[in-house]
């Protein structure tokens, strides 16, 4: 074996690891290195060759307080010069102060944790949990979500074509409709629809053996990487009524709506209505370390005082990590972030708003707070996707990506390389407005490349 030490850094060698020794996420492998990045600060970063370009989606709506926090790095720094991290079966005071933490921000008795390494993780933990505590295996979840990456999680991720090259298991999922009133999988049109999306759930309950055999229904109360949607007001307090009649438990996924993104601590809170386990991972620790968390309500929590809990990790609530995230959390209510993100997400709605009347490949336009959507078409009048959905799986044209890599020279990122027709908007909490209008200008300039895709799909096609 070589001198470990004696490795090469060399730019070139660097890009021939990337390309020879790692399996990159959710693509086919590349034949070239992606950009390098060496420095970030706020809502910039900057590659390898000294060039900066502005942060419009936070790291997959990761890094909501910015980058490269003093406050957070210096908590960060302290953590691991005095612990950073124990055996699981020990107490820390990192872990028990994030604990009480997240039971004071989350809504109604959310009160016990299962902490995690990221999203993932937990929402099977949270599946795991409801299993557990009905005793059914059945898990009602909508088409259009991702909830992760691993058995459950990515069966649980219906109608997202990352999960077709999944044999699917660990739980017995049932899918059902997204309130996506811009598709509406019932033909209709909200309000007069009376939300059929949500009746038709009471209905599958009931075929899928109601109180017997379904044990929960998980969702992402503002859907990330499968399209920006933001569901009618009666959506979450009809469908807790629901719940409630049969008795199963509502997993409210905020792995990417959580920590003030949508204007709020959670988008659930824009409801006032308390799920019965919460996930969250992303915001939580801002992205300085890995970090996830499944958060149920105090009855269910209690049960395992008698019922053995069935779970476990040996990095659950590393030290390091928790002591981060609470520093980070700290820094949301210091610095007013969570307020910021509703007054700023106005304006960038407002702003995306005039993007729709000035290009031809936007069908759509949503979103709550720091979250907005620019849903991309063929024809604004047929509402024809400019994408088809396996473009994610498939290698071949996909505008989408046209637009990603223009933007990247133009010197900005924004999330255009998710499975749906949208590109998601999501800067970190701390944008300014003039930072808004920056990112919109780029934004702007690169939908031409969406644009032309729309002018020539005919002839395109007909090649
Ligand atoms: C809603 C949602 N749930 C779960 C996950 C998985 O989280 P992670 O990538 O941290 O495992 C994601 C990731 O993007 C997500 O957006």
């Amino acid at each position: 074996m070589m001198n470990l030490k004696g490795i090469s850094t060399k730019k070139e060698d660097l890009d021939r690891y990337e390309v020879d020794h790692i399996f990159h996420s959710w693509s086919f492998q590349p034949d070239s290195a992606p950009k390098r990045i060496v420095s970030a600060k706020g809502l910039r970063f900057m590659d390898e060759d000294g060039r900066e370009f502005l942060d419009f989606s936070s790291c997959f709506v990761s890094h909501n307080i910015g980058h490269q926090d003093p406050r957070v790095v210096e908590a960060l720094c302290e953590q691991a010069k005095t612990l950073c991290s124990f055996a699981p079966t020990f107490s820390t005071g990192p872990r028990a102060l994030l604990a009480k933490t997240l039971a004071e921000i989350t809504p109604g008795d959310l009160s016990r944790s299962f902490l995690t390494l990221g999203g993932t993780e937990a929402n099977e933990a949270a599946v795991k949990i409801c299993h557990q505590y009905t005793g059914r295996r059945k898990i009602l979840t909508r088409y259009r979500s991702y909830h992760g990456a691993t058995t459950a999680s990515m069966t649980l991720s219906a109608g997202d074509p990352r999960n077709w090259a999944q044999t699917l298991g660990g739980t017995d999922w049932v899918p059902v409709p997204l309130p996506y009133c811009y598709r509406c999988m019932f033909g209709q049109k909200y309000p007069e629809c009376d939300l059929r999306c949500v009746k038709f759930i009471d209905e599958v309950i009931e075929l899928e053996g109601g109180s017997e055999k379904v044990g929960g229904i998980i969702f992402e109360p503002v859907t990330g990487s499968n399209g920006l949607v933001v569901p009618p007001d009666e959506y979450f307090p009809t469908l807790r009524r629901i719940c409630d009649k049969w008795g199963i438990l509502m997993i409210a996924d905020e792995v990417m709506s959580g920590f003030g993104r949508t204007g709020r601590w959670f988008a659930m809170d824009h409801w006032d209505v308390v799920p019965d386990i919460m996930t969250m991972a992303k915001g939580i620790s801002a992205g300085y370390v890995p970090l996830g968390a499944a958060v149920a309500r105090q009855h269910i929590g209690d049960r395992f005082k008698e019922q053995f809990f069935s779970h476990g990790a040996t990095y659950a609530g590393h030290a390091l990590a928790c002591a981060t995230a609470i520093r980070v959390i700290q820094v949301y209510q210091e610095d007013s972030l969570i307020e910021n993100a509703e007054k700023m997400g106005k304006y960038l709605l407002q702003r995306a708003l005039e993007l729709k009347e000035k290009h031809p490949c936007i069908g759509d336009v949503r979103g709550l707070g720091l979250f907005v959507g620019l849903e991309l078409v063929k024809n604004k009048k047929t509402r024809e996707p400019l994408i088809p959905l396996k473009a994610k799986v498939l290698p071949g044209t996909n505008p989408k990506l046209a637009v990603a890599k223009k933007l990247v020279e133009l010197g900005m990122i924004a999330m255009a390389a998710n499975p749906s027709n949208v590109i998601a908007i999501a800067p970190a909490l701390i944008v300014k407005q003039d930072e808004i209008d920056e990112g919109i200008s780029i934004m702007d300039q690169a939908l031409a490349e969406a644009d032309a895709f729309v002018e020539y799909a005919g002839r395109r096609k007909d090649k």
